[in-house]
C-alpha cells in the first residue's frame, strides 16, 4: 500500500466529516469540557491510492502542540505513526518543546499505541467524559470490549 501524509486542506471536509462521524459520532471533539471543530483545525491527512487513510488535527498552543484527532481508517498498517510522525517532525520544526493529547479511559488501543511510540501518561481527569456529554450527547456509554467510558487521561511526548 502507498501511503502519503500531506497537509489537510479545505476539500478534504467532506471526507474527514465522514472518517470522524464514523470514530466517533459527530464531526466534533469535547476535550476537558471544550468542544472543538476539528474542521477549522490544522492537521495532517494519510492517503493511498487516492483514499483518505487517515487524519490528526492540532491545536498550537504558546510552546506546546495539542492533538485533537487521529484517526486511522486502515489499522494496522502504518498511518497512525505516519500522522503522529509529521505532527512531532513540524513540532521539532517549530521549536515546540511537548506535544499532548487526550484519550479515554475505554481507549486500550490509543493508550497501548502512545506508550509505544514513547508518550507518557501525565494526567487523569476522573469523569471528564461524564460531564463531555452534557456538551456531545453523541458519546457512548460504552467503548471498546463494553468498557464504560468515564475518564479522560492525557499523555505527553516531550521533544
Ligand atoms: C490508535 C490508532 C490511531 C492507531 O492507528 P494505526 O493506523 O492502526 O497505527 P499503526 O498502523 O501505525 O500502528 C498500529 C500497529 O500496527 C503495526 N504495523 C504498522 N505497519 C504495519 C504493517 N505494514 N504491517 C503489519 N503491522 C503494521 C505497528 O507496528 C503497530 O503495532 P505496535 O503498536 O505493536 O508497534 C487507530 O487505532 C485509530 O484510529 N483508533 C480509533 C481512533 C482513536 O482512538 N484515536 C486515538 C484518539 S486519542
Amino acid at each position: 500500500m502507498m501511503l502519503a501524509v500531506r497537509e489537510k486542506r479545505a476539500d478534504d471536509a467532506e471526507s474527514l466529516k465522514a472518517l470522524w462521524t464514523d470514530h466517533f459520532g459527530a464531526p466534533v471533539v469535547v476535550v476537558r469540557a471544550r468542544k472543538h471543530d476539528p474542521i477549522k483545525l490544522p492537521g495532517f491527512v494519510a492517503e493511498g491510492d487516492g483514499k483518505l487513510l487517515g487524519a490528526v488535527t492540532f491545536l498550537r498552543e504558546e510552546d506546546e502542540i495539542e492533538i485533537i484527532t487521529l484517526d486511522s481508517a486502515v489499522e494496522n498498517r502504518g498511518v497512525g505513526t505516519a500522522l503522529l510522525d509529521a505532527v512531532a517532525k513540524l513540532a521539532k520544526e517549530q521549536g515546540v518543546w511537548r506535544l499532548c493529547l487526550v484519550t479515554t479511559n475505554d481507549n486500550i488501543r490509543a493508550i497501548r499505541f502512545y506508550q509505544k511510540r514513547g508518550w507518557n501518561l501525565c494526567g487523569f481527569y476522573r469523569d471528564a467524559v461524564t460531564a463531555a456529554r452534557k456538551i456531545k450527547a453523541q458519546i457512548p456509554l460504552t467503548g471498546e470490549d463494553g468498557i464504560p467510558i468515564r475518564h479522560e487521561i492525557e499523555f505527553e511526548l516531550r521533544l
